[in-house]
């Protein structure tokens, strides 16, 4: 995607402070509570940076637990003798202002489903969970991917995870 940049764990070699993607707090995020996130294991932050540490966007993603009932009705389907089901939740998402518009927001979105996809493979979970912001549903919605909403949550974004994999097997 961009040359010298590739997908990599967060760590202390990559330069935190120079990120700006328009979103103070996913700045700050990424700043001051991604690396110890990552250390307590509650959620594993990936950036796409090259050798000199600059990051030109990351995700995070973590694992959690829905109660089914609180599900949308397609998703509650096959799943009533279940009191919770596991879920991976794309928490944040954000590309640093000097690379918009170059498709990499597209791009990480879709290595984040992969890195869901292949978590899932060792450690079961059903769901993918994007919490959004309000002011990038829509982008997230431009995708065509055909999410489902968590009722009275209308920036959470629902997939299931066998969706996803049908996707990426097409
Ligand atoms: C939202 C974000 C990840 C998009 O990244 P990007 O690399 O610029 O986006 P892409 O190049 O993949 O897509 C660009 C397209 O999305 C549109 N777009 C960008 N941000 C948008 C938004 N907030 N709402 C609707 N559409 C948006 C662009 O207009 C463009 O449309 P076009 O193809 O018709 O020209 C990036 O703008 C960002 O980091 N924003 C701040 C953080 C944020 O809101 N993160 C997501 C919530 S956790």
């Amino acid at each position: 995607m961009l040359d010298g940049f590739t997908f990599q764990p967060l760590t202390r070699r990559h330069d935190r402070g120079r990120f700006s993607c328009g979103q103070p707090d996913l700045d700050r995020y990424l700043r001051e509570l991604a690396r110890r996130q990552d250390e307590n294991d509650t959620t594993r932050v990936h950036v796409y940076a090259n050798d000199a540490g600059e990051i030109a966007g990351y995700y995070a993603l973590s694992a959690l637990a829905f109660e089914v009932t609180g599900l949308p009705p397609a998703l509650q389907r096959g799943r009533s003798q279940y009191v919770q089901v596991p879920g991976t939740l794309l928490g944040r998402l954000a590309v640093d202002q000097h690379y918009r518009g170059r498709r990499l927001g597209s791009f990480l979105l879709s290595h984040a489903m992969r890195s869901a996809v292949q978590g899932s493979e060792i450690v079961a979970s059903a769901l993918l969970v994007v919490d959004a912001k309000p002011e990038a549903l829509d982008w997230y919605l431009s995708h065509g991917i055909e999410f489902e909403r968590m009722p009275g949550m209308p920036s959470r974004l629902l997939l299931p995870m066998e969706s996803i994999r049908d996707e990426l097997d097409r």
